[in-house]
């Protein structure tokens, strides 16, 4: 594991946002993993950037998102498909029909979740997957629990998530209580994976993550078998390690 501890986000930004640019500069057609919340903020905002500087063009970049709530549509202000075309999307010159956001009110849920698991294999796989951490070592919605998922699912979400995003909604009863994530097997796939974490309030669940056993009680903990994973830390979030 590649673990580097940054001075705070925007640093651990830059940092991602070079292993994104560089992938894409050299290989041309990259399969990104795009995670939500606010630690990937500055990575989009300097993939905004290098866009902007004519450094990088998305135009042969594939995108899959990590997660979407289910029982709010993509088009509400709070959904993960409105986060990413505002901090990111909207900005660069990726072709809409190369992004993918799970649909978070499927038909039929289980035809959905084979089915965007498949999307992924035939673009390729992904090549770098960009991953936040929930205070609970969630990652995407993958929630503590007494198995590691393997592929995409649909999810109850826990206590402590309904309160840490709670603060978007503009009524806990609107936040959502369920959402669609890619597994941990899907996660695991990717041939790079960069996890971003800033904050006080991240310590407990990094340490779990890179001390702690490796268990579905912590999903992240099972980062440590990835053969190719960097986990970019600012001081808090590698306050407890
Ligand atoms: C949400 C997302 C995760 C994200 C986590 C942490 O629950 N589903 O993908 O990593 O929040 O969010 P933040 O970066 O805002 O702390």
């Amino acid at each position: 594991m590649d673990i580097k501890i940054f001075k705070d986000l925007n640093e651990i930004g830059r940092a991602a946002a070079d292993i994104m640019v560089s992938h894409i500069s050299s290989h041309g057609k990259t399969v990104l993993g795009l995670a939500t919340g606010a630690s990937p903020l500055s990575t989009y905002k300097n993939l905004i950037k290098d866009y902007e500087n004519g450094k990088v063009s998305f135009k042969s970049v594939i995108s899959f998102n990590l997660d979407e709530y289910c029982s709010i549509p993509a088009s509400d202000k709070n959904s993960y498909n409105t986060f990413m075309h505002r901090e990111l999307f909207d900005h660069i010159d990726i072709p809409e029909e190369n992004i993918h956001i799970p649909d978070g009110n499927p038909e039929d849920p289980s035809a959905f979740c084979a089915q965007y698991d498949e999307m992924i294999k035939n673009a390729g796989g992904i090549d770098i997957q960009l991953l936040g951490i929930g205070n609970n070592g969630h990652i995407g919605f993958n929630e503590p629990s007494d198995t590691f998922k393997k592929g995409t699912f649909i999810v109850n979400l826990s206590e402590s998530t309904v309160q840490a995003n709670m603060i978007y909604f503009n009524s806990p009863e609107e936040m959502p209580r369920r959402a669609v994530t890619m597994g941990i097997g899907s996660i695991m796939q990717a041939k790079e994976i960069i996890l971003l974490a800033g904050g006080k309030a991240k310590a407990q669940a990094v340490r779990d993550m890179l001390k702690g056993d490796i268990t579905p009680l912590c999903p992240a903990s099972i980062l440590r078998e990835h053969p190719n994973a960097h986990i970019f830390l600012d001081r808090n979030a590698a306050s407890l390690i």
